[in-house]
């Protein structure tokens, strides 16, 4: 019998143990993942991730092309680049060979030019999806827009991929806890009432509806507990039911998207180890002048904007540190699955399970 079958919440080996953490690793890297919108890379902008050990560069070309590639030096493997930044080229700090954004070593001291021909970042697919880019590490892995078929139409009436104005960012501390409880807790509303008590439960009414995904990414949504009256910049197709609900898309296994009427909250948790995990995470919003917090009515400046987001992060990453250290209580069991709250965690268990066999099967088990 499939572990969802059980109408119970993982059990606590899925979110400790490091057999269960390779086999989540080995999906990861094959999965795609968001790492900012595609504002966020002028000519020259890079944006450094590690996802599971692997490091990754998402660098912009002068030619406005957005690429990927491993972030390892082609001569004695350190790490290329750290954090985020802007350059032409990029030097490795120890010996000083240089690449091109295309990937092409441009120059290596002492070694003849001849000798750099064909030495090359390795690249990892790009696409972009809505006006945000994604990376998947598996240069075989199937298209994006195929495995979301049928999340266009839902998000199409908020016009996304015009929306102008974004910030990202990398958490500046990890978190102590398993990636799978990040995304869970990213996905559900149920906690809203007792973890978001003055942030978000008092703009939403906390009665989620779970429409069913198509397997590789679920939905909810949260009507909005003031009603927002139309504005000149709102998009002419949306409708007064799509002004006032706020939409949780759950891109398996490790994006979300929290979209409201005229901005997305979003974020890819990106796992160090079975028990740490860091996570990229940014805003973005149709244009400077209209950010309202997710279910707010009021336009607020982008610092005010960012705290706020800090600070709804913050909630949940220190109830997800709280549960790991739950799960290791000597009698912790997994406990029913509210699937009138709780479907979107089903529906990743059953995603996980597809892709992985026996999951969450362990040694320890
Ligand atoms: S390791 Fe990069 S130049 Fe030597
Ligand atoms: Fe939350």
């Amino acid at each position: 019998m499939a572990w969802s079958d059980e109408g119970k919440v993982f059990p606590p080996y899925a979110y400790t143990d490091s057999t269960v953490f390779a086999k989540d690793s080995e999906l990861l890297l094959s999965e795609w993942f968001a790492v900012g919108r595609t504002t966020d890379y002028s000519p020259g902008a890079y944006q450094t991730v590690e996802l599971v050990g692997q490091p990754i560069i998402v660098w912009c070309g002068d030619d406005g092309e957005i690429r990927a590639f491993e972030n390892v030096c082609r001569h004695r493997m350190s790490i290329l680049a750290q954090d985020s930044g802007e350059c032409q080229y990029l030097t490795c700090p120890f010996h000083g060979w240089t690449y091109e954004s295309s990937g092409q070593l441009r120059s290596a001291p002492k070694v003849d030019k001849n000798l750099l021909q064909g030495i090359q970042l390795p690249e990892f697919q790009v696409e972009i999806w809505l006006g945000f880019v994604f990376v998947n590490c598996d240069r075989n892995a199937e298209s994006l827009a195929s495995k979301l078929k049928g999340v266009e139409k839902l998000v199409n009436p908020h016009e996304i991929d015009s929306f102008t104005f974004s910030f990202m960012q990398t958490s500046e501390r990890v978190v102590n806890a398993n990636w799978k409880l990040m995304m869970e807790i990213g996905l559900e509303s149920y906690h809203f009432p007792f973890v978001h008590r003055e942030t978000l439960a008092p703009r939403l009414t906390g009665t989620s509806d779970s429409p069913a995904g198509n397997g590789a990414w679920t939905v909810s949504t949260e009507p909005r507990k003031q009603p927002l009256a139309p504005r000149d910049d709102d998009p002419s197709a949306l409708t007064d039911h799509e002004r006032n609900t706020t939409y949780t898309f759950g891109l398996l296994p490790n994006t979300v998207f929290n979209i409201d009427v005229d901005n997305i909250v979003w974020f890819s948790v990106l796992p160090i180890a079975p028990e740490l995990s860091s996570v990229i995470y940014g805003v973005a919003a149709r244009n400077e002048h209209c950010v309202r917090p997710l279910g707010g009515t009021e336009i607020v400046g982008v610092d005010e904007y960012q705290a706020w987001g800090d600070r709804l992060g913050a909630e949940d990453n220190a109830m997800c540190e709280r549960v790991q250290k739950g799960l290791r209580g000597k009698h912790a069991e997994p406990g029913m699955l509210i699937r009138d709250a709780e479907n979107c965690l089903y529906e990743m268990q059953r995603y996980l399970e597809s892709h992985i066999p026996n999951y969450p099967e362990s040694t320890r088990s």
